[in-house]
């Protein structure tokens, strides 16, 4: 009896050791993690768990990363300089990569019908067939060619603009790009009125506006296109297969709305392969670069000077510290979203947004305007 007891005594003491040395295994492996000096890869193998180890790793990781120095430095605007050196000579490497004035949308010329598309970030087995009636909404050439834009914003989501008042100052720009249709009507003082290029990604009719399924619903759509007067709808299409019904949805509703709207329709094809590219050579390669990047991507392109907006992936203002909602227009009281750490790496593109700051290609702002 003793003897057994005993043995099973012993047995439990060495699973208790097993397991104790297993944690200290975790947690010396969790300080490497913590510490690696390479912040990228840090983020992308910590972060890719969503819950509550994530959130702690975010706070954890980024309040470390950030120099104490930036916001100090984004504040005071008046010893920051464009470098034109730079920026031309990234104009002319982003120009080896892609072709943006004629990869900025598909274009009726270049297109047949019938022919099927891929998607760039599905499996190559799904195809979509252009339709007379898609090919008729191509441009007959690409919005872009040859235009060239002194001052640019780039507006980004990020709830760091809400209660910035940076509206009038964003409104002075030439051209302003937004991301993913966000309002700005009832945001106006924090984000601006205009916009001259919005991108749509086609589950925006899911989300937004219930699948065009009633009266109500195509009403709201059609007046929120028509404030848009003029401007470019950047729709990707052909990113996700997933959009397919809903790409059908909307194509639908442009023919049949085509002539009470003013705005210009571009399709970008499979482009992201060249845009990856370039980015790679920044030691950036996420599984997905944010909408944010592609449309700085295409600014830097098509403008003389890029400012940023709204572009602060963190749940805490880098000023009082006090947390903030992960998008300017998300509902009070709506948390803080780590979603997109499954396909993006927000903070890795921060990072090097905010290297280029510092090098006098863009200006990154992320302080209140007045
Ligand atoms: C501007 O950028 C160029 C090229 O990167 C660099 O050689 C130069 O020193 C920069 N000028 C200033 C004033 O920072
Ligand atoms: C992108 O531009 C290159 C060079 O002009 C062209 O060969 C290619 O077909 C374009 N691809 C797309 C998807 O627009
Ligand atoms: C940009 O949009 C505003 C209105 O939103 C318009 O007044 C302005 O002319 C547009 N600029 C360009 C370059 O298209």
């Amino acid at each position: 009896m003793v003897r057994i007891a005993s043995a099973v005594v012993f047995s439990m003491f060495s699973v208790v050791l097993l397991i104790l040395s297993f944690l200290s295994y975790v947690s010396i492996k969790k300080i490497y993690i913590f510490t690696a000096p390479k912040y990228s890869h840090a983020t992308g193998m910590y972060m890719f768990h969503a819950g509550f180890r994530t959130q702690f790793a975010l706070k954890f990781l980024d309040q470390s990363f950030i120099p104490l120095t930036t916001t100090e430095e984004m504040q005071s605007a008046t010893e920051w300089k464009f470098n034109q050196t730079a920026i031309m000579q990234q104009r002319e490497e982003i120009s080896h990569y892609v072709d943006v004035p004629n990869n900025f949308s598909l274009t009726k010329d270049r297109v047949r019908v019938g022919q099927l598309m891929h998607y760039d970030y599905s499996s190559h087995k799904y195809v979509f067939a252009i339709s007379g009636n898609f090919k008729s909404l191509l441009p007959d050439s690409s919005p872009i060619l040859n235009k060239h834009y002194n001052m640019c914003a780039v507006v980004g989501n990020s709830g760091i603009l809400t209660g910035s008042r940076c509206g009038p100052e964003i409104d002075k720009f030439n051209f302003i790009f937004r991301c993913n249709f966000a309002p700005t009507e009832i945001y106006h003082r924090d984000v601006g009125r205009k916009t001259n290029m919005t991108t749509f990604n086609p589950s925006i009719l899911e989300r937004y506006y219930n699948n065009l399924l009633t009266i109500q619903d195509r009403n709201n759509f059609l007046l929120r296109l028509k404030k848009l007067d003029g401007a470019i709808l950047w729709i990707p299409a052909f990113f996700f297969h997933t959009s397919a019904p809903v790409t059908r949805t909307l194509i639908d509703f442009f023919i049949e709305h085509k002539d009470q709207l003013n705005v210009q329709l571009a399709f970008p094809g499979n482009i992201m392969h060249y845009i990856n590219s370039y980015w790679k050579t920044k030691q950036l390669s996420p599984k997905r670069l944010s909408t944010g990047i592609l449309m700085y991507t295409l600014a830097s392109a098509m403008c003389e000077e890029v400012h940023l907006y709204g572009f602060w992936p963190f749940g805490w203002d880098p000023i009082s510290g006090k947390g903030l909602p992960y998008h300017y227009f998300d509902k009070k009281g709506t948390k803080f979203t780590t979603k997109w750490q499954e396909s993006h790496q927000l903070p890795a593109e921060f990072k090097l947004l905010h290297t280029l700051h510092t090098e006098g290609m863009v200006r990154l702002s992320v302080a209140p305007c007045a």
